[in-house]
């Protein structure tokens, strides 16, 4: 397994050694390490139960680690949280809007729980709201707003400290298309401003297209880190998914005969789905249907793609993130 532990250039901005968090018996996240540089997007992806959120609360000071360390741009969360907490912006993944109070009224709310200088707010939060694009409703009452542009008060909410690192907590949960692209442009605009973006996501196409790194997350555990196209491209040329029918036999022989073949990387057996990996798909493609044939499984459907971020989380995980996810070919 390829864990990626090393920041490739640039300073760095989190450290996360050994982070282990256990609840009971129960190890919400266990024994994870990464490092995140200043200034870019770094996504924990996975799906519900992964311990993405467990991971961000550890780092925002707000539960602490049974064990491991965790340093944000040198101040370490358990030693020093105050420090770490004047770095640092949250947008949590349960929203926190009052929606009696405008945009602007909750951001002039945190300024003054903030201690932010007076003279300074007005401008502070003109430009917030500028940055979400949140202006032209600033001054209505939040009930009136769309989840959409809940989410972004949500963030503007998070800017308010000036942070230097900002953790997002599934930015775009629940959001309709339109909306979670606005919110990626958002993002990529904090970026812009120099600020490093930590969020958690559920999306394989949100992590593949807005992060510039990733860790994949699956059972409390770190399984795979690195830049989306990297961790495509290490999985090979390309990919055929073959579903049999429920009641077919064991896939085992039909495994044995697909790994033979010479231009088969690795064979992944899930349930009734066969995952083939293959190096060069114009000689490999003949001979893989000719096995599916000859061993006589009845055949549900056979896909052939490039390697998405879904199979990534397949070849990492022995699992697909999302039961009923489509795969997200580019
Ligand atoms: N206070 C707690 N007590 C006991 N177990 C907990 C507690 N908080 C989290 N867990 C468990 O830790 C694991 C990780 O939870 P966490 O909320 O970090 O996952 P997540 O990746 O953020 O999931 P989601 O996508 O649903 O938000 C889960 O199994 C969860 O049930
Ligand atoms: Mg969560």
């Amino acid at each position: 397994m390829c864990v990626t532990q090393q920041v490739p250039d640039g300073s760095t901005a989190i450290e996360v050694v050994g982070l282990t968090k256990r609840y009971d018996k129960v190890d919400a996240i266990s024994d994870i390490s990464f490092q995140i540089k200043a200034g870019e997007i770094f996504g924990l992806l996975g799906p519900n139960g992964a311990g993405k959120t467990t991971t961000t609360r550890i780092l925002i000071t707000i539960l602490k680690p049974t064990s491991g360390t965790a340093k944000i741009h040198g101040h370490d969360i358990v030693d020093d949280p105050t420090t770490v907490r004047q770095m640092i912006g949250y947008v949590p993944q349960e929203r926190a809007i009052d929606r009696f109070l405008t945009g602007r009224e909750h951001l002039l709310l945190l300024s003054s729980l903030y201690h932010l200088p007076k003279h300074d707010t007005d401008r502070r939060i003109d430009e917030i709201l500028k940055l979400v694009n949140l202006e032209e409703q600033a001054d209505h009452p939040a009930r009136n707003y769309s989840g959409g542009m809940k989410r972004k008060l949500d963030i503007a909410c998070g800017l308010i400290p000036n942070p230097k690192v900002l953790f997002l907590d599934e930015p775009t949960l629940g959001l309709d298309v339109e909306s979670r692209f606005r919110i990626w442009e958002h993002v990529r605009d904090l970026k812009k401003r120099g600020i490093t973006v930590v969020m958690t996501t559920n999306y394989l196409d949100e992590a593949d297209q807005l992060c510039d790194r990733i860790a994949v997350m699956d059972g409390g555990r770190i399984r795979v880190i690195g830049a989306p196209a990297e961790l495509k491209a290490n999985l090979g040329g390309a990919l055929i998914s073959v579903t049999i029918g429920e009641h077919e036999r064991s896939l085992d022989e039909l495994t044995t005969a697909l790994k033979a073949l010479p231009d088969v990387r690795k064979v992944n057996a899930n349930g009734t789905c066969l995952q083939i990996f293959i190096e060069t798909p114009e000689r490999a493609l003949s001979p893989v249907l000719q096995s599916v044939m000859t061993v006589g499984h009845r055949v549900e459907s056979i896909d052939y793609h490039r390697p998405c971020l879904d199979d990534v989380f397949v070849a990492h995980t022995g699992h697909r993130m999302h039961s009923d996810t489509a795969h997200e070919n580019e």
